[in-house]
């Protein structure tokens, strides 16, 4: 009997393989994940995290788990936002792919929020921590490459405390035309050879701007939301949907 098949960007794989595939594009791109960042969004994307931050209230002794939370980016924003050094507030960052975290470390070790940090290898489809232990969930750019979507939002649901803020931040559907057509040319031409370029590697950037064209638009993924369990949906648009940001209340 055929195997169950899963998409990777547009190719179609067996779903056991798929997480190893995602393990190994990210491999690939550990050492110069960041500066890539910079260069194929222009700088955005710091824009785009902060705004992600920004609904993040944090309170004396908040405990917040970044999944595929790579090499800490969203963390270290989180632990720099004004008054949070007073708060005592720890994050687990946890992230399939031990090289990513380990670029994590160094950074967080060099902007001294080390202490604050604590790293942890693991599927975000199969958090290894107890239930109701956290009061924000966050991850960004994270989520479409889970091979079980549906898994993954089930598992925070699980490890957020009652009343606890589940944040997301993910490529989106682009919600105008004209833009839509002008961000396929750049993303499908653009890009790929931007990685060739920095990292000889064209292929995991193929993968990452298909992957993007494969995540539930904003309303499918939202319903999904609601599916795990989640409530007050809800859903804000940066730059006509080149991003989303999702908020849910567990
Ligand atoms: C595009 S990076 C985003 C990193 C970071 N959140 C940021 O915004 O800079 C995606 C990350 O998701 C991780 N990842 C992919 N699938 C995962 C999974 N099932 N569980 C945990 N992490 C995963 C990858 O290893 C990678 O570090």
């Amino acid at each position: 009997m055929d195997s169950k098949k899963t998409h990777f960007g547009f190719k179609q794989v067996d779903v056991d393989s798929k997480s190893q595939l995602v393990k190994e594009i990210f491999s690939n791109v550990a050492s110069k994940y960041d500066l890539m960042n910079d260069l194929m969004s222009f700088g955005i994307h710091r824009n785009w995290k902060n705004k992600m931050v920004e609904k993040i209230n944090l309170s004396r002794n908040c405990k917040i788990i970044d999944v595929a939370g790579g090499t800490a980016d969203i963390a270290m924003r989180i632990l720099k936002k004004p008054n949070s050094s007073n708060l005592n507030c720890n994050i687990d960052v946890v992230d399939i792919n031990q090289e990513m975290l380990e670029v994590g470390k160094q950074r967080a070790v060099d902007a001294n929020l080390f202490s604050q940090l604590k790293f942890t290898c693991g599927d975000g489809e199969n958090l290894p921590f107890a239930d109701k232990q956290f009061d924000f969930y966050t991850i960004a750019f994270g989520i479409r490459n889970f091979t079980d979507i549906q898994k993954g939002l089930h598992e925070a649901k699980r490890v957020l405390k009652d009343g606890g803020k589940f944040i997301c931040l993910e490529f989106s559907k682009v919600e105008d035309y004209f833009l839509q057509k002008i961000y396929d040319q750049y993303s499908f031409k653009i890009i790929p050879k931007i990685g060739e370029i920095i990292l000889k590697d064209r292929n995991s950037y193929q993968y990452l701007v298909e992957s993007i064209r494969k995540f539930p638009e904003q309303n499918q993924f939202k319903k999904m939301l609601e599916d795990a369990g989640f409530s007050s949906v809800s859903y804000q648009n940066l730059n006509f949907g080149v991003v989303t940001i999702f908020e849910a209340k567990a």
